[in-house]
């Protein structure tokens, strides 16, 4: 595959050295465009010598080939690492200053990769996020930058994911865009011209290398007021958990995040959502292009009926407020119905808590609940005071809704979204009819 490797201008630049090395290494032929900023940081020879093609960054250079436009046309996958504030602002706004930006504009539709990394100040600035939702917004796919030590003292988001991660999430992104270009691709084989991700991790669960996999995690809040909310106890945990492995298996991964108590694992993209209408209209959009749907969300139930404009205050003279509630849309359920109307090759996964009562026991209400929204996998455990939200464990059953054996799984959430995404890469092969 003929990849252009852009270059910002941060220290993360001599990371990407090494990303280069795993593009070429897995066979690939890679351009690289630094920005002027990035050549003080590693110099051009570096990247002559790892790429094995000539290194320019001006449109000035070579004229007689246009540079630009042949880098443009010819590129099956462009990555940007690390994207810097000052570049994604640039190609937020489509400039055309040096040849990294001209190529991005000539890109037309081959797949977009950027890996931002700067200081936690400037990533979560107003205006990176703007440029960062504008970029998304247009298709390109921004990953989350990775959290740890940055340059200085300091520490927080802002860090550029390993080189193995960018390398994953490339792959899956240019996989994901040769299986939505034809037929959906088999989940077990690596697709045209992407080569199995160096990893750790053994073969079997990369299975869903070329599918796009959306992700629903955390709690909706439901606002009563500008300062009030209805919310839940979910910590989104079991979702990141699930992010995480689905990634480690190869896919692409969007996270649609209501409210969580944990950062979105570093390479998914992510989606940030409030209230469960605003989930319903992101997983929607999401499910058009996505294999897999996990609705591992705690979605409320119930919206209060009236948002007060202003605080609601307590009065002597008026009685205390009573809050009607009304009902929110069922996304799980919503999703299949799409998905069956539309007969897409797409798996669905919701998500149970369960507390059991005297009408039931948690398994019971959990069939039921299986038969109701008519998704194939669900997910079940058993909720209480103390049990799951915010633990660091949990203990699941796998209902499906073939009817097969539940299958139980247990350990740290890690562990349990390590079994659920084994379970779906088992379904997705199930369902790849034999050549
Ligand atoms: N869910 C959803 N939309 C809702 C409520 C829940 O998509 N409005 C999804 C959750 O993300 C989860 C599954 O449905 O995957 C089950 O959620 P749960 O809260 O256990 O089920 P409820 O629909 O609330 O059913 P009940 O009120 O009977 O417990």
């Amino acid at each position: 595959m003929r990849i252009v490797l852009g270059v910002g201008g941060g220290i993360a630049a001599y990371k990407v050295a090494s990303l280069l090395r795993l593009f070429t290494e897995a066979g690939h032929d890679v351009t690289v465009i630094p920005t002027e900023a990035a050549t003080r940081f590693v110099g051009v020879a570096t990247w002559e010598a790892l790429s094995g093609h000539p290194v320019s960054n001006s449109v000035f250079d070579a004229v007689h080939t246009v540079n630009h436009v042949r880098l443009g046309h010819e590129a099956e996958l462009i990555v940007v690492a690390p994207a810097t504030a000052d570049l994604l602002a640039r190609a937020a706004t489509g400039q055309a200053d040096d040849l990294l930006t001209n190529t991005l504009l000539m890109a037309g539709d081959c797949p977009v990769l950027m890996a931002p990394a700067m200081h936690t100040e400037m990533w979560q600035h107003p205006a990176t996020e703007a440029n960062v939702e504008t970029l998304r917004s247009r298709g390109v796919t921004v990953l989350e930058p990775a959290s740890g030590r940055l340059t200085g003292a300091d520490s927080g988001p802002g860090r550029l994911p390993e080189p193995e991660a960018i390398f994953s999430a490339a792959m899956a992104l240019a996989g994901a865009s040769v299986a939505t270009a034809g037929a959906p691709a088999a989940p077990s084989a690596a697709p045209a011209g992407a080569p199995a991700a160096p990893s750790a991790a053994p073969a079997a669960v990369r299975a869903l290398t070329g599918l796009t996999v959306t992700i629903s995690a955390g709690g909706t809040r439901e606002p009563l007021d500008p300062v009030r909310f209805l919310g839940n106890r979910s910590s989104g945990k079991q979702g990141v958990a699930l992010a995480a492995a689905a990634l480690e298996a190869g896919a692409r991964v969007r996270l649609l995040a209501a409210h969580m108590e944990v950062p979105a694992p570093a390479g998914v993209e992510v989606v940030q959502v409030e209230t469960a209408l605003e989930l319903r209209k992101a997983a929607l959009h999401a499910a058009a292009d996505s294999d897999v749907v996990i609705m591992a969300a705690a979605v409320a139930d119930f919206r209060p009926a009236d948002v007060s404009g202003t605080k609601i205050k307590k009065r002597d003279d008026v009685a205390d407020p009573v809050i009607n509630l009304v009902r929110n849309p069922d996304i799980l359920r919503e999703l299949v119905e799409v998905r069956d109307a539309a007969s897409r090759d797409q798996l669905i996964v919701g998500f149970a808590a369960e507390t059991g009562d005297a009408g039931g026991d948690v398994l019971e209400y959990a069939r039921d609940k299986l038969h109701r929204k008519a998704c194939d996998l669900l997910v079940v455990n058993q909720v209480g005071q103390d049990l799951v939200f915010g633990e660091d464990t949990n203990s699941v059953v796998i209902l499906s809704r073939d009817g097969s054996e539940p299958q139980e799984a247990s350990g740290s959430k890690s562990d349990v979204a390590a079994a659920v995404i084994d379970r779906i890469s088992a379904e997705l092969s199930r369902a790849v009819p034999p050549a």
